[in-house]
């Protein structure tokens, strides 16, 4: 079924072959590079896009690796180039990194088409990376693979795993409540992040990857590889490989991404416990690939499916390098074998099923079983109601069950630095019954959808033992971050979405089983607070800010700006001159 390309119908040929003066100095600018003609002609051009930056502790290892993935293109007699590529990092990005997913997307989308690349490797893993390298090389359209950064090494402090987020959110708590003394809060701080590498806990970046693996778009199971194992350096060499490969099969993104990939996607994320970022980026992901996957679908598919990977924050006990030594994603898509659609195509040119053959577990502590789930569903769910009309998500899994109903009066705050002061405020009139609630957080509030949904439990409520509330917003949270906490409330407030109209005091009741989330306030009254709402201020008056603001589309939808979707205009297609 494949038919193989021939060298002239190379896309770099476009650009090399013909005997005309543009041609003439393209060659010449490659032979001023110090290559001779046959290092580079009749030769797939694969790009390496390198998300590399000396900011990106996640990526710290990409300098280095990049070298493995040269050294495969180049024995597989393809000609590998590196082009960095913007190096959206989780770690020290303002507002929020989430402001800059989409213009990595346009990045890579423009980097590929404007240059002789016939096919690409990947390479990213921090949170955003993954959703904005795939979502721009989708809407490119050249054979791709990925190639994830792998998770860190577990934390160590003092005889004690420590693992990325959760453990930080964990000991600030018990240093608010006075629990633990500054050497082992600085012992801490030397200790959680250890190696290069993406976080290891079970938080955006392992979802994402993981994501990206069980929709066929890497060499499969190289989601769980630790970043600084030497299996990393090899499978980095065989992606190169691979890409070759794959040019000369033009085995293009449009034939992996489809509609039963993002669903067997969707539902490995259900069964790892996924971030709840994955929501969001998923349904970006599936709409550049055309397919038209909802907060609905998601939910349907959470409802079903058991979370079986034991990693934290969703699973007790574990970390990714304990995944990985179970046996890692392959081990944990075995499990699901009847779930998925194993003739899904991959990057590999073979089937899903047939990457997953031999797969084992090693420890069914850490992947478990059908029969022992960690959690038996609901790793995310999707409610509605008269505070969501268009939905808002839950991590049931990451949270105390006393919450999946729940009711209490609403104590509400406009922005960031006033929630910051009160929770901090030990004399703050609070109980655990109230339900917090932070607005003006999302796509546009925030602005750039920060993650500020794990809203800090209040002081006066830390020193009585509490660690656990309702919390409300219509921001999102990292995927490290656990508690009942409700995400990405749509519409968001700051386009005078309902939450908008909630005022501190109004009962506001969860009813998870039934998936609703209403203000117990009656109809008259939020009629007479709409006409009294006022739009804030726009955030931006210039720059990508700006362009941001005008087009970025609502958590239910995505995030992705309206007219990077398919379908929203015809393709710019390819350069012509
Ligand atoms: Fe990069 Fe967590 S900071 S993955
Ligand atoms: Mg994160």
């Amino acid at each position: 079924m494949t038919h193989r390309k021939t060298p002239d119908m190379l896309r770099s040929a476009r650009w090399f072959a013909p005997d005309d003066l543009r041609s003439f100095g393209h060659r010449s600018r490659m032979m001023q590079l110090g290559y001779a003609e046959e290092d580079f002609r009749d030769r797939p051009i694969i790009g390496i896009l390198n998300t590399w930056s000396e900011l990106n502790t996640c990526h710290s290892h990409f300098k280095e690796r990049v070298q493995d993935v040269k050294r495969g293109v180049s024995q597989a007699g393809g000609f590998p180039v590196e082009m960095p590529s913007l190096s959206v990092d989780e770690s020290f990005t303002k507002p929020t990194s989430m402001l800059y997913r989409n213009m990595l997307a346009m990045e890579t989308e423009e980097t590929i088409r404007s240059h002789p690349l016939d096919g690409v490797v990947l390479m990213g893993g921090c949170d955003k990376t993954t959703p904005g390298l795939v979502m721009g090389a989708l809407s490119a359209g050249v054979p791709m693979i990925y190639l994830p950064a792998g998770p860190m090494l577990r934390g160590n402090y003092a005889g004690k795993i420590l693992g990325s987020g959760s453990d930080a959110w964990k000991y600030w708590d018990e240093r608010r409540a006075g629990n633990i003394t500054d050497a082992e809060w600085l012992g801490v701080q030397g200790g959680i992040a250890r190696s290069a590498g993406t976080c290891m806990t079970m938080g955006t970046a392992s979802t994402m990857t993981a994501i990206a693996d069980a929709m066929g778009l890497t060499l499969p199971g190289a989601s769980s590889i630790p970043a600084v194992d030497a299996n990393h350096q090899r499978m980095s060499a065989v992606c190169g490989r691979r890409a070759v490969e794959m040019v000369w099969e033009d085995l293009t993104p449009d034939r992996i991404v489809t509609e039963a990939a993002c669903r067997n996607a969707a539902i490995v994320a259900m069964a790892t416990g996924c971030s709840t970022n994955a929501v969001v980026h998923l349904i970006a992901m599936a709409r550049r690939a055309g397919i038209n996957l909802t907060l609905d679908d998601l939910d349907q598919l959470g409802r079903v499916t058991p979370l079986i990977a034991n990693v934290r924050p969703s699973g007790k006990d574990y970390l990714m390098e304990d995944f990985f030594y179970a046996g890692g994603l392959r081990a944990l898509m075995k499990q699901l074998e009847d779930r998925l659609d194993l003739t899904a195509l991959t990057v590999t040119g073979k089937t899903m099923g047939e990457n997953l053959m031999g797969a084992e577990v090693y420890n069914d502590d850490v992947i478990r079983p059908l029969s022992n789930p960690v959690y038996h569903q609901g790793s995310l769910a999707v409610l509605r109601g008269n505070l969501c009309p268009n939905g808002a998500v839950m991590k049931p899994a990451a949270c105390d069950p006393r919450f999946h109903v729940h009711q209490g009066p609403a104590l509400v705050f406009d922005s960031y630095p006033e929630m910051k002061k009160a929770i901090d405020d030990e004399y703050l009139d609070v109980t655990p019954d109230h339900v917090l609630v932070l607005r003006n957080a999302g796509p546009l509030g925030g602005p750039g959808f920060p993650e500020w949904g794990m809203l800090p439990i209040p002081k006066a409520l830390i020193k009585q033992g509490h660690r656990d509330m309702l919390r409300i917003s219509d921001a999102r949270m990292s995927g490290t971050s656990y508690g009942a906490c409700i995400l990405h409330v749509s519409p968001e407030s700051y386009i005078g979405g309902p939450l908008a109209l909630l005022q501190t005091g109004d009962i506001v009741r969860l009813d998870l089983p039934s998936r609703r989330l209403d203000m117990l306030v009656d109809e008259a009254e939020l009629v007479r607070r709409r006409d009294a709402w006022k739009a804030p201020e726009p955030h931006f008056q210039r720059g990508y800010g700006w362009m941001f603001s005008r087009h970025v589309t609502q958590a239910d939808q995505g995030c992705d700006f309206d007219f990077l979707e398919t379908g929203f205009g015809k393709s710019a297609g390819e350069p012509d001159i």
